[in-house]
């Protein structure tokens, strides 16, 4: 059921939302890429490995999200969001981890507000991205030893 107090969605505001998500999208790719290769230290090669193997799926995604922005009539965005570098891998992986929260955040409100407008398709596709988000974020908690945070839903 539609949020009452709230004015309904407009398709206009659902593609802005998504190219927040695409920009977020980019913003992990580029840290994915810098960071899968600058992490050094025995005990983070399998986690590097596995970065490298994010970097990839976040490629997939933000096609993804290009093709729903540009069906629903949008202009897919070309900017990521400021990727924060660090020397340090635990404070890598810690990026990484506090992006991949706000990202299922994000993606659970988004999954809801494409249903909002009817469009059941586009909220499979986020079904299937969310998947590969929340095994980012296990794997990250993991290398972090630390239990996976839980993300919530955004406003
Ligand atoms: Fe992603
Ligand atoms: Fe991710």
């Amino acid at each position: 059921m539609p949020n009452a107090d709230k004015t309904p969605l407009t398709r206009d505001q659902l593609i802005e939302n998504l190219n927040e998500d695409l920009a977020r999208e980019y913003q992990a790719i580029i840290a994915y890429v810098n960071y899968s290769q600058v992490l050094k230290g025995a005990a983070y090669m399998n986690i590097a490995n596995e970065l490298a193997i994010h970097a990839t799926e976040e490629l997939t995604h933000a096609l993804k999200i290009s093709n729903a922005i540009d069906y629903l009539g949008g202009m897919p965005t070309v900017k990521p969001k400021p990727v924060k570098t660090s020397e340090k891998a635990e404070e890598m992986l810690r990026f990484d981890l506090d992006n991949e929260k706000e990202t299922i955040r994000q993606y659970r409100r988004r999954l809801k507000q494409a249903e909002e407008l009817n469009e059941y398709a586009l909220s499979e596709t986020i079904r299937t991205i969310l998947i590969d988000e929340q095994d980012h974020l296990v794997s990250l908690a993991t290398a972090l030893g630390t239990d996976p945070p839980q993300p919530g839903i955004a406003d």
